[in-house]
């Protein structure tokens, strides 16, 4: 079976800590008087549900006496009085219950509301290593089943294990007030029965971190296949891309039953030390009662012991039930935060400044790059450009000219040396400052959803129609817009859909045209426009590049004959670098690239 990067698990190495539990606390802190009040009130109430075993006790000892019981007035009206009075407790917590549900729900999701916009602003802050490095469909699920599923848990969790914790307590000091020797007893089955919990909820959360591992897999491919799918089809990758699929699928599969398997044993777990209790409650009490000393509690306070015992248990089992949703959410939040945490590779310092008007006067010194490290791609690169110049940049594929260019813009910072704007250093200034200054077209044009116009309008969203018109026409992107069928207003899909390559480009070049920036970066940006608007754009780059520094990256001799520059890249650095004629007369590699063309 052919494997592939679906199969490698996402290596976090942190266990399952407090701290991402922390972390979302932080979230937390907004609503903590929302929070507070609603915990306060759960304390009450979880005080006041203790009462009805009392009343219970109370009308079973003097109300229904059992031998000398008298039916009378006073009887009926105290028992009336009593039932009322535990009527009122358990209407009142109907009630609350409704309202709690109802702010928990909203202080959750506004949470997470938080943490959703904090991953995606993060998200864009990443640099490109981030992308290079994981599969889209990862990233995908992180901000949205994960951070998804994190909703429900903040609705309830924190509050939850608050209010059920005290109530244990609560439960455990008014079984010792009832009988402090039948308590003792009750204890010798909790703490062995603690003990388990816990390493339950060790294995658990490994296992249920393991599964999201698998889901994010499985997810991941999906997200690939979407994007693949022509390629797929082309190649005939179907049937194996099934099998891949559904080894995927058993995987995650499997996971969640090993996951499921364990969490199953909880309840019965839990259960079974509750009848354990019992069995050894009653086994004391009857040992007590024939003792010497004797049992202190009445008939009534036995059944209210066994009904305390009985709340002791419910709490019991929703902090553990509590406990493993933390313990998933955890595995989730270590990926939500995994992703809010990872310090971008390129941003502002801070000391950084926005970057004054420029010409477009560009300086390489000494620059030295790698994507990893220990294999740079350029190496002491050296390179003055002055302002307004056009420079293209030629070279065998993977020879690092989109690696120079994307030192510009800072996509990527280099490890050694600077690149200089009109004296500032680039790494200097706000990236927003920089990057408003440079038009830049990429090898591979990304085309929104939603009409043409808006494409054009992507990087000035303020701009008008007839501007965006005109940044058609100078690119003679015009053409075609005007035989789609709705003209500028034809909606287009994500990725460009129906839109040949090269009308892709060229609505892409009018994009960057509509910016104006004093920089230009025209990676391969025509290279898949036929000839014939090839020729016409030709012409339109003349008016384009008039006045702007240029970086051009064309196959096409005819894009490339007029720049200022050639330089041929190859092997870290600039093997050769001239004017058209200059290079051709020295009969070197760019002669040979043009002449075997
Ligand atoms: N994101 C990346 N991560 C790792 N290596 C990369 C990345 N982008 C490019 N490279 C490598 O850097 C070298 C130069 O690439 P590039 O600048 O894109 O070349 P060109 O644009 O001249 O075809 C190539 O060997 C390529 O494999
Ligand atoms: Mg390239």
């Amino acid at each position: 079976m052919a494997r592939n990067r679906y199969f490698e698990d996402e290596a976090l190495t942190y266990e399952f800590s407090a701290s991402s539990i922390k972390k979302a606390l932080r979230y937390a802190l907004p609503h903590r008087k929302t929070l507070i009040t609603i915990i306060v009130l759960m304390l009450i109430f979880s005080f006041l549900a203790l009462v009805p075993p009392v009343i219970n006790r109370y009308i079973i000892d003097y109300v229904i006496r059992t031998k000398d019981g008298v039916w009378g007035f006073a009887a009926v009206q105290t028992l009336i009085m009593l039932l009322t009075a535990m009527g009122c407790i358990f209407a009142a917590d109907i009630i609350f219950a409704s309202f709690r549900t109802l702010f928990m729900a909203k202080v959750g999701h506004s949470i997470v509301h938080d943490i959703r916009r904090d991953a995606f602003v993060h998200l864009q802050k990443l640099g490109f290593d981030y992308y290079d490095s994981r599969p889209a469909g990862k990233i995908l699920v992180r901000l949205t089943n994960y951070i998804d599923e994190l909703a429900g848990v903040f609705s309830s969790v924190i509050v939850n294990l608050i209010v059920e914790g005290s109530k244990v307590i609560l439960i455990l000091v008014w079984l010792f007030v009832l009988e402090w020797r039948l308590a003792l007893v009750v204890m010798i089955a909790v703490i062995p029965m603690s003990f388990l919990i816990a390493v339950l909820r060790k294995h658990l959360t490994r296992r249920f971190r393991l599964t999201r591992n698998k889901v994010s897999n499985r997810t991941a491919y999906i997200a690939e296949s979407i994007q693949g799918a022509p390629i797929t089809k082309a190649f005939n990758r179907a049937k194996l891309n099934t099998e891949i699929y559904g080894e995927l699928c058993d995987k995650s599969n499997r996971a969640f039953i090993h996951a499921i398997r364990l969490n199953e044993l909880f309840f019965p777990t839990l259960d079974g030390f509750f009848y354990l209790g019992l069995m050894m409650v009653y086994g004391a009490a009857l040992f007590f009662s024939a003792s010497a000393a004797g049992l202190s509690l009445t008939l009534g306070g036995i059944i209210a012991f066994i009904s305390y015992m009985g709340m002791f248990s419910a709490p019991l089992n929703s902090i553990t039930a509590t406990l493993q949703q933390l313990t998933s959410a955890t595995s989730n939040l270590e990926r939500v935060f995994e992703v809010v945490e990872t310090p971008p590779s390129v941003f502002d310092k801070p000391d950084a400044y926005p970057l004054p008007p420029i010409d477009g006067h560009i300086v390489y010194q000494n620059v030295t790059f790698a994507y990893e490290k220990g294999t740079p791609v350029l190496q002491d690169f050296n390179l003055d450009i002055p302002a307004g110049k056009m420079i293209a940049l030629v070279g065998p594929t993977g020879g690092g000219k989109t690696t120079v260019v994307n030192l510009i813009t800072r996509f990527y910072d280099p490890q050694a040396g600077r690149v200089l704007i009109d004296g500032h250093d680039v790494s200097g200034v706000s990236l927003f400052s920089l990057r408003g200054q440079i038009g830049v077209m990429m090898q591979d044009s990304f085309i929104f959803a939603g009409t043409i116009l808006d494409n054009i309008r992507y990087a000035r969203p303020d701009a008008t129609e007839a501007e965006c018109i005109a940044a058609a026409k100078s690119v003679f992107a015009d053409a075609f817009i005007e035989r789609l069928p709705n003209g500028y207003r034809t909606v287009t899909a994500e990725g460009g859909q129906g839109l040949s390559s090269g009308e892709k480009q060229l609505l892409s070049l009018a994009r960057v045209v509509l910016v104006n920036p004093k920089i230009l970066i025209l990676d391969e940006a025509t290279s898949s426009v036929d000839t014939a608007t090839e020729e016409l754009v030709k012409n339109a780059l003349d008016v384009i590049l008039k006045g702007r520094t240029s970086f051009v990256i064309a196959h096409r001799l005819s894009t490339i004959k007029k720049a200022d520059c050639i330089l041929f890249i190859k092997d870290k650095g600039i093997a050769e670098a001239g004017t058209h004629e200059a290079l051709m007369a020295k009969k070197g590699l760019y002669y040979n690239l043009v002449t075997n063309e």
